[in-house]
């Protein structure tokens, strides 16, 4: 097989990028380890910059989202009884985010392929990057028993964090920064109406806690929980009983509760890999950086990365100019480091950390507030949640 660019991975980063690329006339295949029905049935994220939400219309995926998705111009944050608003419309100079699920995006971006006859190959097993230093590369993977090579003039690691595309790059190249977080989330999805019309951010002694949604009658909420607890530890009652201990009681008392849909832990982690390029190879979105959802930056990093990526493509192909595609990772970079120092800064200023001695907890009760005794402090957190400019 042969096509211009190779897209390891079929989550929204590669299928953003190959739906993209296709409008340009630029020819892709998508290579995707997993079904498309495991791909969907994963529960994410689900607040997207105005500039991702724009490079989804750009990509001719955006009508239901505009349909559906909700635009937000504002937060809560929570702290213990208190309940303070951040008003992101106002302290970002009219801007505001558009809550729609990961999930959805990702169904939108597959329906779209599949009416432009976009190639999306599943199931790929044993996906190898080959000659990436050379101006042909070429990528293999098995399909059952067969050996398939795909030949490309660029390929793009798209592949999440576990993906092959990062540890394709040599080890005295590739450096690798990380923070593992001494604590998880409990994520609850369930067909109840949101506590809040808003998004809740609360910081409890007991732990943080978020209340979040999908829809007016699909809500998600999560829970600070210790990295050695299992889902089975957490009946829904259970989960129910200390989300509402951790909310205000203002809050807590309105909480409708009902039967989980979905129920899951994840780590909370931090890691930047550099360089995002290596020859023919670049890196985009989980499988280069990670961050601790606090900040509801980690799929609109992955989307800044492939708006960098997509104007170099096309700047490359259509007029030869290859400066995109020379200084993509260094742009880039400078962009999620900024996504990076944000979601710690949340993480830090909302989590129970276990280990804090008595300084640092007097400095997390001040940086509260501050922040909501400043002007400036809360345009700089408007500013970053609606995302920095490309
Ligand atoms: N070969 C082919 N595909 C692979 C391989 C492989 N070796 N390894 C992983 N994949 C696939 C995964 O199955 C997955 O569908 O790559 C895809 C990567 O998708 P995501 O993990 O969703 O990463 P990305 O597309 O960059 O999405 C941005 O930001 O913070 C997050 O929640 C957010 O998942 C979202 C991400
Ligand atoms: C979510 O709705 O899943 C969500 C929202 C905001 C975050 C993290 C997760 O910061």
């Amino acid at each position: 097989m042969k096509t211009q660019v190779c897209i390891i991975g079929g989550g929204p980063s590669g299928l953003l990028l190959s739906q993209l690329l296709h409008l340009q006339g630029i020819e892709t295949v998508v290579l995707e380890k997993h079904s498309r029905e495991y791909v969907l049935a994963r529960i994410r994220a689900g607040v997207l910059e105005q500039g991702f939400a724009a490079l989804m219309r750009e990509a001719q995926c955006g009508e239901r989202m505009d349909r559906e998705g909700e635009i937000h111009h504002g937060f809560f944050i929570a702290d213990g009884g208190r309940l303070q608003r951040v008003d992101l419309h106002r302290f970002s100079g009219g801007k505001s985010v558009v809550v729609y699920g990961q999930t959805e995006l990702t169904r939108d971006l597959y329906e779209a392929r599949d009416r432009m006859q976009g190639v999306v190959i599943h199931n790929v097993e044993d996906v190898q990057l080959h000659d990436l230093a050379t101006d042909r590369p070429h990528v293999t993977y098995r399909a059952g028993d067969e050996i398939v090579r795909v030949d490309c003039e660029y390929v793009v690691g798209a592949d999440g964090f576990h993906g092959v595309s990062r540890k394709s790059i040599p080890k005295d190249v590739l450096r690798e920064y990380e923070r593992v977080y001494p604590f998880g989330w409990l994520g609850v999805l369930s067909r109840t109406k949101p506590v809040s019309p808003e998004l809740i951010y609360a910081r409890h002694d007991r732990g943080f806690a978020l209340c979040s949604l999908r829809s007016q009658v699909l809500s998600r909420y999560y829970i600070q929980v210790s990295l050695s607890d299992k889902v089975e530890d957490w009946p829904d009652n259970a989960f129910w009983a200390e989300l509402k201990r951790r909310l205000p009681a203002e809050v807590g008392e309105r909480l409708v509760t009902g039967p989980s849909i979905e129920k899951s832990i994840a780590p909370l982690r931090s890691f930047v890999a550099e360089p995002m390029r290596w020859g023919r190879l670049f890196l985009a979105g989980d499988a280069a950086h990670i961050v601790p959802p606090t900040g509801a930056r980690g799929l609109n990093s992955a989307a800044s990365d492939i708006h960098y990526l997509y104007h170099a493509m096309v700047a490359h192909y259509q007029k030869g100019d290859d400066s995109g595609l020379d200084g993509y990772s260094a742009r880039a970079l400078a962009r999620v480091w900024k996504a990076q120092r944000f979601s710690w800064w949340m993480t830090t200023l909302l989590h129970t950390f276990p280990d804090a001695i008595a300084y640092e907890r007097k400095l997390q009760e001040t940086d509260l507030a501050y922040l909501f005794s400043s002007e400036a402090a809360q345009r700089s957190l408007a500013e970053n949640y609606v995302g920095l400019p490309f």
